[in-house]
């Protein structure tokens, strides 16, 4: 078991603040299924409130620290060179709308350095139904719940089992949902299957903890991405664009995988 570092504390604990209400909302959505209005609106709330509770939590241990919030935008730091919070409250918000118990809550720490270059020192995901939280901080390694973690030691694409966002009305141009068809197409006839399991900051999570080999999707924000691309990396996996390029979380398309597999993944992706 590794001990965690003072800020991961911060972070977990603001997750687990902003869980209670997720959770206890959870609960509720069932119940509204049948409603009129539906449960839309309380999912939004639900979700508000819960990036409410995390920038509360965070902004009580770092005062000066700025925030990127998917719901509340931006708030600049006390200055340009203080880190940023990337917040995404409830990452899997369709599961959540229908009942599915898969989402969690992801947290990043962004640093800007003296040539303006971001990257992501810190980031955790946290699955409240599953109790189960994600972490790593830059050159020090991905734990789950204490346990230090390393991505699937699996080599061929026949046994390898893998993450995707599949677009959908409003998400992505007519181009794009046709793309997304032909690679599905490529990797589904050579790999042992495709999942979309409806939340990218777990899908990242899953390959750092070697459950799924790889993951792609395109059109995704640096919320969705920050926390777990850097779980990726400390996990010992390799993250891109479409093109190959240190350029996922500019350009919110996302190839991840084990080493193994990263470069086969993406010459069918390609194909
Ligand atoms: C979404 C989830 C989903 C991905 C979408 C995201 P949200 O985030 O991560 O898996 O396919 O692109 O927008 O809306 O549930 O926070
Ligand atoms: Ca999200």
């Amino acid at each position: 078991m590794a001990s965690q570092s003072a800020l991961i504390n911060v972070m977990q604990k603001a997750s687990i603040a902003a869980s209670r209400g997720l959770l206890r909302d959870f609960g509720e959505v069932e119940n509204l299924q049948v409603s009129r209005k539906g449960p839309a609106d309380f999912v939004s709330r639900a979700d508000i409130n819960a990036e409410r509770t995390i920038r509360r939590e965070l902004a009580k241990a770092r005062p000066d620290w700025g925030f990127q919030m998917e719901e509340g935008g931006v708030i600049e730091g006390a200055d340009k060179s203080a880190p940023v919070w990337v917040i995404d409250p409830l990452d899997g918000t369709t599961n959540f709308l229908h009942g599915i118990p898969h989402f969690a809550i992801s947290i990043a720490v962004m640093e800007t350095d003296s040539q303006g270059r971001r990257s992501i020192t810190a980031g955790t995901v946290f699955d409240p139904v599953k109790n189960e939280f994600f972490f790593a901080e830059r050159g020090q390694g991905a734990f789950l719940n204490g346990r230090r973690l390393r991505v699937s030691g699996r080599r061929h694409m026949a046994d390898a089992l893998f993450g995707t966002g599949i677009p959908f009305l409003g998400h992505g141009s007519d181009d794009d949902h046709a793309t997304f068809l032909k690679q599905l197409g490529n990797v589904m006839a050579v790999s042992s299957g495709v999942r979309r399991n409806g939340a990218a900051a777990l899908d990242l999570a899953w390959i750092a903890a070697g459950r799924i080999d790889g993951f792609w999707e395109k059109g995704l924000s640096l919320w969705d991405i920050a926390a777990g691309l850097l779980l990726v990396r400390e996990a010992g996996g390799f993250v891109s664009d479409f093109a190959s390029r240190d350029k996922a979380l500019e350009s919110g398309e996302v190839v991840a995988a084990n080493p193994a597999i990263h470069g086969e993944l993406m010459k069918i992706l390609r194909r």
